[in-house]
């Protein structure tokens, strides 16, 4: 069969494409943690406070028996709440999150913490973050006028210096 020199460039030029961009995918995946939407978990969006996991009293974040840490979040126009987290450097943290109105998404840039926040539905993110400082949580989703101003503050801090109780 003939394949004309040209043609036969640009099927290695694409395979090599495909070829990275997969090499990428399983990069992220194993080497950064990142990976697709897994397990549902659904609450109702409506009666946040009333529940168990998302009542006020029940946010922010604890330690956990395990050594890991536990950061309960209601996303809501327009706001993380609580506004103010600490987390300890280096340890494994688990947000939970729920939006109590719209579809909000929740970035920390120069982190691989990022998700969308969906009505209806709790997103769990378990990820660590192993230097020390003050990160913006913001909202990547449009989510009505006070969009732009949609953050939070995260803080890192050393593991000696962390304490639930903040
Ligand atoms: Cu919340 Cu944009």
């Amino acid at each position: 069969m003939h394949i004309d020199p040209l043609e036969k460039k640009w099927i290695y030029v694409v395979l090599a494409a495909i070829a990275l961009f997969l090499g990428v995918i399983f990069y992220t995946a194993a080497v950064r943690n990142i990976h697709p939407p897994g397990h549902i978990e659904t609450v109702d969006s409506a009666s946040l406070h009333l529940g168990e996991e998302f009542a006020e009293d029940k946010l922010g974040a604890r330690a956990q028996a395990d050594g890991s840490v536990r950061v309960t979040l209601v996303a809501a126009r327009y706001g993380f709440y609580p506004r103010d987290i600490r987390v300890p450097e280096g340890t494994p943290v688990t947000f939970r999150i729920a939006s109590a109105d719209v579809l909000h998404g929740v970035h920390v840039p120069m982190t691989n913490m990022s998700t969308m926040i969906v009505p209806g539905y709790i997103s769990t993110v378990t990820t660590s973050f192993p230097k020390p400082g003050e990160y913006p949580m913001l909202c990547n989703e449009y989510c009505g006028m006070g969009h732009d101003h949609m953050w939070s503050k995260l803080t890192v801090v050393a593991r000696e210096r962390w304490n639930a109780a903040e």
